[in-house]
C-alpha cells in the first residue's frame, strides 16, 4: 500500500515512488505536518514540526498540555481560521451564532485501494491497481462540522491529489467563507513561485520570483482563470533547473475563480493554499448538506521542472481526459475564423474544405458565424438555429458534401453567451447573469448566460441536440470569449447571491457532461479567446484547447513552452496559419510555422485556397509528418532544451516512451555572427545508438546527452530544423 497509519506515532505515511508525505495526529487530536519532500527513511519525522523559540504573542492551545505548541506556530495540515492560527486559512466557516472561529480536530480514517470521483466535478480518475486512498475524518469540536480530507496517492507517479468535503450536520445552516483545495506547509522559506501569466495572446508566460515575508497570491476573479493567470504553480528551489531541484507542482481541476495563496511568516516557514477563490465566494450550507472542492493536484520533482512536467503530462493524458479521443490520433484540422472571420458561404466552407482534403487535412471546421443573424460579433449569439441563407442551403448537406471529400465535419459554439441583439435575449432577458439595478456591464457586445439555471441549460442542449441531430457533427469547438461581472443570478435568494460564481461552473460542467453522456464520441476542443480557460477541468471533456489566438510562430513559442508547464501537446491546440500573421503581422517561413504547431494538435488556420503552390505542397509534407511523428510527440517525453526566453532561438524534444525515436525541433529566432551553437540532448536510452534521418551519422545516446550537437550554420531569423533519431 502507498498509505500508512504507523500508530506508534500516529503518522500517515503517503509513498510515491520518489517522493514521501507525512503528518500526525497530535495531542488535541490537531493534525499536524510533518515532511512532503523526497522519500525519507521510517525515522519518526514529528521533530520537524519544532518552531524557533516562541513567545507570549503566540496563543496556546487548552488542549495540548506543552506550552511550546501554539496553532500559530505549528505546521497545521489543514488550516483554520480564528482558533489560534494567524496564517493563512483553508477553512474558515460562519456558523449560525455568526462567528467564523474555525477548528478541526482528527475523528477517524480509513485507507482503500482506488480513488472515489467528487460528484458533479471533474477529476482524475483511478482503478484499484492504479492509487490507493486515505480519508481522514475531522470535526470542528464547537459546532460539530464534519470535515473530511481526501488524499489519493498514485503508485507509479509522484502524483497526490487533494480535496475536502464539509458536511453540516449539526442543528442550524452555516456559511463556508474559505475552503481551500489543499494546505502545505513547508519548514523552510527558500523557494521560488513560479507561475503562467500573461494576458490575450500572450498566455501562460511563466513567472518566476523571490518568495518574501509576505503572501503572494496568483489568482482569478473574472469567473474563469482568464488569460492573465493559470491555476497552476509551482514552489521551486533558487538552483532548481529543467533537469535538477526540486520542484512542488500544484495544478487545480477547477474552471472558476481560483486562488493560490503562498505566505512566508515570521520563522521563514511556508505556507501554500490552493482551491476556490475565497474573494467573490461563499456558500450557504444547509443542515444535511454537503460541499466538495475541487480536486488539486501536486506533483513532486526532485529532477526539475522537465520531470515535473512529464508527471503531469501522464497524468492528465491518461487519468483525466476521458472517452475514445483521450489518447486517439486526433484529426488534422482546418478552422476558417482567420481565413474569413464571418464572411463566408457554404460554397467558401466548401472550397476551403476541398482544397484541404487533397493536400491531407482530415476535418473542417466550420468557426463563428453560422447561426441566426450573426455576421458579426454585435449579433445573433444564443439563436442557436442554422442561417441557411448563408450556408446556401441546409447545414446538413454541406456537412454531407464534405464527408463525401472523406472529411470530418466540426462546428463552433459559444453556449454561455448571448448578444442583446438576439432572439433570445429579448425572450429571456432574465437567463443573463445580473444584477438589480445595476447596468450589465457587455464585453465583445456581449452578456454571460446565468449557467446556474437548469432552464438556461436546458435550452442550450437542446439547441445543441437540434444541431447534431440534423447531421453528422464530429466535433464542437466551445467557445467563450469574456469574464462575468455583476454576477447575480434572477433564481436565487440573497443570501445565496455569493453561490453564483461556483454555480456558474458546476452549471458548466453539467452542460458538457450530459451533452458528452448524449454524443459519447463527440470531440470538444475547448477555446476562451484562445487559452482563457485552458485549465485541467475542461481537459475532463476537451482532451484538446486552443491554447493561444495568438498563431504567429515565434510568439507561439513561449506560449506553448509555458502551456507545457502543465499540459500534455496531445491538449495543445496550435495550427499553421497564414502570413503576415493575423496579429503580429510578422511574416515567418512555412516550414517554421509547421514545425512550432507539430508541437499541438496540429491544424491550420487559414484560407488554402488563395496558398501558392509551392505552399500547397509543404501542406502535404506538414500532414504526413503529423502522422510519422505522432507517437513520439504525442505518446512521448518532452523535453523543453532552450526556452524561447533570450529570443535567440528555442529547442525542444520529444523520445519516445521506449526510447527508440527522438524528435528535436529547434527555431531560430534571431540569428547572430559569429556565436557557435550548440545542443546537448535529453532523455535518450545511454546504452542504444541512434540513428540521425537527414545525414545517415550514427551517435551513441551518451554522446548525444553528454557531448552534444553543434547546429548547422544558418543565416535567417525564424528559420527551424528537425532531427530525427531512430534507435539502429
Ligand atoms: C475567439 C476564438 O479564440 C477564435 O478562435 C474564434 O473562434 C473567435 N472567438 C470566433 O468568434
Amino acid at each position: 500500500m502507498s498509505i500508512r497509519f504507523l500508530q506508534e506515532t500516529k503518522s500517515f505515511r503517503l509513498d510515491t515512488p520518489k517522493a514521501t508525505y507525512l503528518f500526525h495526529i497530535h495531542e488535541g487530536n490537531y493534525l499536524i505536518h510533518d515532511y512532503y519532500g523526497a522519500t525519507v527513511g521510517e525515522d519518526d519525522l514529528r521533530y520537524l514540526c519544532a518552531r524557533g523559540k516562541r513567545n507570549g504573542t503566540y496563543p496556546n492551545s487548552p488542549d495540548v498540555n506543552n506550552r511550546e505548541f501554539s496553532p500559530a506556530l505549528a505546521p497545521m495540515e489543514y488550516s483554520t481560521n480564528g482558533s489560534g492560527d494567524f496564517r493563512i486559512s483553508a477553512l474558515q466557516i460562519r456558523d449560525g451564532g455568526g462567528h467564523n472561529s474555525t477548528d478541526l480536530r482528527y475523528v477517524s480514517h480509513k485507507i482503500y485501494k482506488g480513488k472515489p470521483a467528487i460528484p458533479h466535478q471533474p477529476a482524475t480518475y483511478a482503478t484499484a491497481e492504479e492509487a490507493d486512498t486515505l480519508e481522514v475524518f475531522c470535526k470542528d469540536p464547537a459546532t460539530g462540522i464534519e470535515i473530511t480530507l481526501f488524499y489519493t496517492v498514485f503508485r507509479k507517479a509522484d502524483v497526490i491529489t487533494r480535496h475536502t468535503m464539509v458536511a453540516n450536520n449539526t442543528a442550524c445552516a452555516v456559511d463556508l467563507e474559505r475552503i481551500a483545495s489543499t494546505c502545505l506547509d513547508f519548514v523552510d522559506a527558500d523557494y521560488r513561485l513560479l507561475h503562467l501569466d500573461g494576458s490575450w495572446s500572450r498566455e501562460c508566460t511563466v513567472e518566476r520570483e523571490a518568495l518574501t515575508r509576505c503572501i503572494k497570491t496568483v489568482s482569478s476573479k473574472r469567473g474563469y482563470a482568464g488569460h492573465q493567470h493559470n491555476p497552476f504553480v509551482a514552489l521551486v528551489r533558487s538552483e532548481t533547473t529543467e533537469d535538477q531541484g526540486e520542484a512542488y507542482g500544484i495544478s487545480l481541476i477547477y474552471s472558476g475563480n481560483f486562488a493560490s495563496e503562498t505566505q512566508v511568516d515570521a520563522f521563514y516557514t511556508t505556507r501554500m493554499l490552493m482551491g476556490i477563490n475565497p474573494e467573490g465566494f461563499g456558500w450557504r450550507l444547509d443542515v444535511g448538506e454537503t460541499f466538495y472542492t475541487p480536486e488539486a493536484v501536486m506533483v513532486y520533482s526532485n529532477e526539475g521542472l522537465g520531470e515535473m512536467s512529464r508527471t503531469y503530462h501522464k497524468l492528465y493524458r491518461h487519468n483525466l481526459c476521458r472517452g475514445p479521443w483521450k489518447t486517439k490520433k486526433r484529426p488534422i484540422l482546418i478552422n476558417n475564423w482567420e481565413a474569413t472571420r464571418f464572411t463566408f458561404d457554404g460554397n467558401k466552407i466548401y472550397s476551403i474544405a476541398e482544397e484541404a482534403s487533397k493536400l491531407g487535412i482530415e476535418m473542417m471546421v466550420m468557426d463563428d458565424g453560422w447561426f441566426g443573424t450573426r455576421d458579426d460579433d454585435k449579433h445573433g449569439l444564443g439563436d442557436w438555429y442554422v442561417n441557411e441563407k448563408k450556408l446556401n442551403g441546409p447545414l446538413k448537406d454541406l456537412v454531407d458534401r464534405i464527408h463525401g471529400l472523406g472529411m470530418k465535419f466540426g462546428i463552433w459554439f459559444e453556449p454561455e453567451m448571448v448578444n442583446p441583439l438576439s432572439d433570445l435575449y429579448e425572450a429571456h432577458p432574465d437567463w443573463c447573469l445580473k444584477v438589480d439595478g445595476r447596468t450589465m456591464s457587455t464585453s465583445r457586445n456581449q452578456y454571460v448566460l446565468d449557467m446556474s439555471r437548469e432552464d438556461v441549460r436546458d435550452y442550450l442542449l437542446d439547441c445543441m441536440a437540434k444541431i447534431m441531430d440534423s447531421c453528422q457533427i464530429d466535433y464542437i469547438k466551445w467557445d467563450f470569449n469574456r469574464p462575468l461581472t455583476e454576477v447575480g443570478s434572477a433564481l436565487l435568494p440573497a443570501e445565496r447571491q455569493k453561490e453564483v460564481f461556483h454555480r456558474f461552473v458546476l452549471g458548466l460542467y453539467d452542460l458538457l457532461e450530459r451533452l458528452l453522456d448524449r454524443y459519447p464520441n463527440l470531440l470538444l476542443e475547448g477555446c476562451a479567446s484562445g487559452g482563457g480557460r485552458y485549465d485541467p477541468a475542461m481537459l475532463y471533456y476537451s482532451p484538446q484547447y486552443w491554447a493561444s489566438d495568438e498563431t504567429d510562430a515565434m510568439e507561439r513559442l513561449p506560449i506553448q513552452f509555458g502551456s507545457s508547464m502543465c499540459y500534455p501537446a496531445s491538449s495543445m491546440g496550435a495550427h499553421v496559419s497564414r502570413c503576415p500573421s493575423h496579429h503580429m503581422k510578422r511574416t515567418t517561413p512555412f516550414e517554421t510555422r509547421g514545425n512550432v504547431a507539430l508541437w499541438g494538435t496540429f491544424g491550420y488556420e487559414l484560407d488554402i485556397t488563395k496558398l501558392t503552390d509551392e505552399e500547397k505542397e509543404l501542406v502535404k509534407v506538414q500532414c504526413e509528418e503529423y502522422h510519422k511523428y505522432f507517437n513520439v510527440i504525442h505518446n512521448g517525453d518532452l523535453y523543453r532544451l532552450i526556452p524561447p526566453y533570450t529570443r535567440e532561438e528555442a529547442a525542444w524534444m520529444f523520445v519516445s516512451p521506449d526510447k527508440k525515436e527522438a524528435l528535436v525541433t529547434v527555431v531560430v529566432m534571431m540569428t547572430k555572427l559569429h556565436r557557435n551553437r550548440y545542443i546537448k540532448l535529453r532523455g535518450l536510452d545511454p546504452e542504444k545508438n541512434y540513428k540521425d534521418e537527414e545525414t545517415g551519422k550514427i551517435y551513441n545516446g551518451k554522446t548525444l546527452m553528454n557531448a552534444g550537437l553543434i547546429f548547422p550554420e544558418y543565416r535567417e531569423d525564424f528559420t527551424s530544423f528537425k532531427i530525427h533519431l531512430t534507435e539502429i
